[in-house]
């Protein structure tokens, strides 16, 4: 270390402290905690999925979600720092999912995040979950920074978020006077604006509606993104839903009812779907095992509403990516892990020349280093808040 200051011996060095952040994540029915330092180095990320739970009604029961967090967050907390290796003194703030997400379940990380940060003397960060999807493509594209693999995004970018709870278009652009933050840490203070959104259904929402009406299972997204890979997708022609007044919106309840008109108009479907139930009773789960089960029929069903699901939302966004002259395309969400989503979007996106990013699978679906990472832009904007106003189901993005 240089001799700063005083004698007038060279330059005054500034040591620049990175934040090292404990991200916290309960607004639907993943509990998950995890450590971020400078917003991309990952120390640890916890998650504990509460699929179990709900798998038997096929959906998110809100009071069952809310006592799973309560019953999870200590021990979740706890295995974060554990695996990187820290305790709370080498933690500088504490960041947490503030809304959009089921009430119940966001209070119960809001409030603990919040107490932590009470007790401990720490700064806390509330987040916009939305904000975090965008953040985990940041954190993702700056994965591969050691071996030199690494691009970062350029803004403006358009970022698709498609869930099991949304499914919006976003212009991302970087925030006027936001600080930017070291150069091996860079801060993506972001502005947005809303482009589009589901009118209805968000896209997972209705895979999961889908795989219940066909006894896949729950969550049906991971399960119906392998059988689509056995059926004929041109087999069943399904009509891309008119969103009338703004061409970025969607639209997904139509299809979903549309599919359930399919299998009520052919009965044929019914004695395998009496099958599939009783195996998902009996514990079956994977897609290899249901794969047996499922007739010609049931997998060109599946492989054409995910072609009808994924079209639309590849067109859409396309068409806001140019709308804003965006210099890339951004696709996060657990339905970003999807395989034909992700093919297409690079396929199509080659095509115009126009880079895309997704995060990894684990970094797609709900989790607590993409809060962590979100929060660390405002944290260097001193954007901190001990008694704000707390959890808020509709938080909105913009
Ligand atoms: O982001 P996430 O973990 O939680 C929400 O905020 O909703 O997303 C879960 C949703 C579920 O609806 C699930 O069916 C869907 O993402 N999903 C998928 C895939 N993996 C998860 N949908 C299609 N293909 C997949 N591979
Ligand atoms: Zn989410």
């Amino acid at each position: 270390m240089g001799s700063p200051g005083p004698q007038g011996h060279g330059p005054a060095e500034v040591i620049v402290v990175i934040p090292t952040i404990l991200g916290i994540e309960s607004s639907c029915d993943e509990t998950a905690a995890a450590v971020v330092r400078g917003g991309r180095e990952i120390l640890s990320s916890v998650v504990a999925s509460q699929d179990d739970v709900h798998r038997k009604y096929g959906g998110v029961v809100p009071e069952l979600a809310s006592r799973e967090h309560l019953r999870r967050i200590v021990p979740v907390v706890r295995e974060a720092l554990e695996q990187a290796r820290k305790d709370f003194d080498g933690i500088e703030a504490i960041a947490v999912t503030q809304g959009p997400g089921l009430i119940g379940s966001l209070l119960v990380g809001y409030t603990y995040g919040q107490t932590l940060a009470m007790a401990l003397g720490k700064p806390l960060v509330p987040v916009n979950h939305l904000e975090g999807h965008v953040h985990a493509v940041f954190l993702e594209a700056q994965q591969g920074k050691t071996d030199g693999r690494h691009r970062l995004p350029e803004l403006p970018a358009v970022c698709l978020i498609v869930s099991g709870g949304h499914t919006v278009v976003y212009d991302v652009r970087p925030m006027d006077g936001a600080l930017e933050g070291p150069a091996d840490y860079p801060a993506f203070r972001c502005a947005y604006t809303r482009i589009g959104a589901t009118r209805d259904d968000a896209a997972g929402e209705a895979y999961d509606k889908v795989a219940k009406l066909l006894a896949l299972g729950y969550p049906g997204g991971p399960v119906m993104d392998q059988l689509a890979r056995h059926g004929n997708a041109g087999a069943v022609q399904f009509t891309s839903a008119h969103t009338r007044g703004n061409l970025f919106d969607f639209s997904f309840s139509g299809i979903k009812t549309a599919v359930l008109r399919h299998i009520r108009a052919n009965p044929a479907f019914e004695p395998e779907i009496a099958a599939r139930t009783e195996a998902l009773r009996s514990g079956v789960r994977r897609a290899a095992e249901l794969l047996p089960l499922c007739s010609q029929a049931t997998l060109n069903l599946v492989a054409s509403f995910q072609r009808a699901v994924v079209g639309d939302l590849v067109q859409r966004t396309l068409a806001a990516a140019e709308d804003r002259a965006a210099q890339c395309v951004l696709v996060s969400g657990g339905v970003a892990a999807n395989s034909e989503l992700r093919a297409t979007f690079e396929q199509e996106t080659a095509a115009r020349a126009l880079p895309v990013f997704f995060p990894s699978r684990p970094l797609s679906t709900d989790n607590a280093a993409m809060i962590a990472a979100a929060a660390y832009p405002r944290l260097l904007a001193g954007e901190i808040a001990r008694d704000g106003p707390g959890a808020q189901a509709n938080l909105p993005l913009a």
